[in-house]
């Protein structure tokens, strides 16, 4: 397989396996395995780290609103002038402090690390999902209508919805939610899988190219 090859091949999915890296190809509607190497003893998602305006009221949000466990907190981190860790280990400021962060897991599998950061050059902007660098963490929860009432008794803003999706997603209902200092949060529950998730295993099934 040539390099051209692999790039010419519009990869839209990419499943890690025991046996190797499975790929999706839109282009012929087939399934290619084992001619991308997978990073070595890749298992899953760790966990996900953001950096907040006031850590004591995402801690609220998140154990009291959310009913995520509290785990654990790790700092201060600050250097002296001279001394470049924060800038050589974390791409930040290297006058840049990490005062504290608190890790939470949420349900069985999500888990937060969340930061108070000050530094001289601090931007403060939330992206929204349109901008570059926009995210949004999404939670999987069984019963997505009870969960919406429970985060609205909570005074928490949720946008429209919920939005039932088509297509590769088809069996997916989902809704936005933001957090008090805006950061966009999502509700997704698909009890009877997506659609895609039952189509896969035919075409696994089928001839590769
Ligand atoms: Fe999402």
């Amino acid at each position: 397989m040539t390099q051209d090859r692999i790039q010419n091949l519009h990869v839209r999915a990419v499943d890690v396996t025991l046996q190797g890296v499975v790929c999706y190809s839109p282009r012929t509607n087939r399934i290619r395995k084992g001619y991308l190497m997978p990073m070595p003893g890749l298992r899953r998602m760790d966990h996900v780290g953001f950096t907040v305006p006031d850590l004591d009221e995402a801690h609220r949000f998140l154990v009291d609103a959310l009913g995520c466990e509290y785990l654990y907190s790790l700092g201060p981190f600050r250097f002296e002038d001279g001394d470049d860790w924060m800038l050589t280990h974390l791409n930040v400021h290297p006058r840049a402090e990490m005062v504290e962060n608190r890790w939470f897991r949420c349900g069985d599998q999500a888990v937060f690390e969340v930061f108070h950061y000050t530094s001289p050059d601090q931007r403060d902007a939330i992206p929204r999902n349109s901008d570059i660098g926009g995210h949004h963490v999404a939670l999987y929860v069984d019963d997505l209508d009870a969960a919406v009432a429970h985060l609205e008794s909570h005074g928490v803003r949720v946008l429209a919805g919920p939005t039932a999706s088509k297509g590769p997603a088809e069996g997916n209902r989902w809704i936005y939610f933001l957090s008090p200092w805006g950061m966009q949060f999502e509700l997704v529950s698909y009890p009877g899988g997506k659609a895609w998730d039952r189509e896969s295993s035919a075409r696994q099934d089928g001839p590769h190219d």
